[in-house]
């Protein structure tokens, strides 16, 4: 039996290692162990739910404002002899978050073999968006199976110095969830989500980055304010990350304004539900820049970089930055010109086609099938 351990902590590791999970449950070969460090909590717990993911351990631990040094420390600490007992064959991490990059560490000082999930995404600037840049290139080192969602990520992982059969092009997993939940959602949850009045036209927002708390997203909040000034019609819906700092912005500057709903974050399944019901999507997002073309929805990206740059290129997003009159000026083309919208809903997803998570699953049983 190969025992292969899936270290995760935040909303978005767990939305995009659940299809592997739930594939290697599958496999008779494979024993999945589920190590939680819960750097998240609110929003994690919801996805578990969602996708019935029993963790053997939850380190809890998350606090509120945590620093990225207290959270690394707390993280080394209590997985340390997590791994030291469970002994793994293989500890998969997935993206870049402070969880991923200490569970490859840890691996390594383990010589446990390591596998990143949606390897090779490269902003190439150190701070944008921070700390997640470096914390990939880092993991990257460590990795043994680079899994990259596309060539271009391939590419990155080549250049850097990784050899060419340690890396697999597989799609980002990302897809196979919006895949098993998207069909399936037509109504809201939560009663109060179905009552909300979502106008002609509503856009959807997300907006967390560290890079982008204080003046940039005080500039977010003053673009959104100006769109609603000049169409009183549009309805803005943007569920607020839990991060006391970026409430306290989002709050000053748009609580118990009619044309905005302020709202708590959303299970998964109602905020893709949220997204089909949107005309185009404001976010400084990694995933919702990922999943937004599956649903022909246009992405503005409220970045002044982005790794998702195949996006970019093919088309489904425009990058707008933090600039207030960029996002009006990109926003309003997009609300008065219905041909440049209808061209950006119908283009193909360049993010994956929803096998990530089987190829995963074989090119670990291959790589164990060799050891033996
Ligand atoms: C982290 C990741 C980021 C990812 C994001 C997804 C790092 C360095 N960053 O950033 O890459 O895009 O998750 O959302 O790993 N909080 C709660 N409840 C929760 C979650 C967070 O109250 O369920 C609050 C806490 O006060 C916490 C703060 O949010 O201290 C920040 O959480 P943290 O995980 O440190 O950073 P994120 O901005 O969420
Ligand atoms: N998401 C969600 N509820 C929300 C906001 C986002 O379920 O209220 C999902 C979204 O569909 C995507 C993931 O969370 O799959 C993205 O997480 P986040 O933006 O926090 O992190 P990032 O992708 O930027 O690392």
């Amino acid at each position: 039996m190969t025992k292969i351990s899936f270290v995760f902590g935040t909303r978005p590791e767990a939305i995009k290692m659940a299809p592997v999970i739930i594939g290697a449950k599958k496999e008779r070969g494979l024993t999945p162990l589920v190590l939680l460090t819960g750097q998240h909590r609110e929003i994690l717990d919801s996805v578990l739910d969602l996708f019935k993911i029993r963790p053997k351990i939850n380190l809890g631990v998350m606090r509120k404002n945590q620093t990225l040094s207290e959270l690394t420390a707390r993280i080394i600490k209590k997985l340390n002899p997590v791994l030291e007992i469970e002994k793994p064959n293989i500890v998969l991490v997935q993206g870049d978050t402070t969880t991923a990059l200490v569970g490859a560490l840890l691996a390594f000082y383990h010589q446990i073999p390591v596998g990143h999930i949606e390897a090779g995404l490269r902003s190439f600037d150190k701070f944008q968006p921070f700390p997640e840049e470096i914390n990939r290139c880092m993991i990257s080192q460590i990795a043994d199976l680079h899994f990259a969602p596309t060539k271009d990520a391939a590419k990155n992982l080549l250049t850097g110095g990784i050899k060419k059969d340690q890396i697999f092009i597989v799609g980002n997993t990302v897809i196979d969830a919006i895949n098993l939940i998207a069909k399936k959602v037509n109504i809201f949850s939560k009663k109060e989500l179905n009552k909300l009045n979502l106008g002609k036209i509503m856009v959807l927002i997300t907006t967390h980055r560290r890079e982008n708390i204080g003046p940039p997203m005080e500039n977010i909040c003053r673009a959104i304010l100006k769109l609603i000034k000049f169409n009183p019609e549009l309805i803005f819906v943007l569920p607020m990350h839990p991060n006391p700092k970026v409430r306290e912005t989002l709050k000053k500057y748009l609580d118990n304004n009619p044309n905005v709903h302020l709202i708590e974050p959303l299970d998964y399944p109602d905020f893709v539900l949220m997204m089909k019901k949107s005309y185009f999507i404001l976010t400084d997002s990694g995933g919702v820049q990922e999943e937004a073309p599956s649903l022909g929805k246009p992405v503005l990206v409220l970045r002044e970089t982005t790794e998702r740059k195949e996006g970019i290129k093919a088309g489904t997003a425009i990058m707008v930055g933090t600039n207030q009159n960029k996002i009006f000026d990109t926003a309003t083309k997009l609300i008065k010109n219905p041909r440049t919208y209808k061209k950006i809903s119908l283009v193909k997803n360049p993010y994956g086609d929803g096998k990530s998570s089987q190829r995963i699953i074989e090119i670990i049983k291959y790589y164990f099938s060799n050891k033996k």
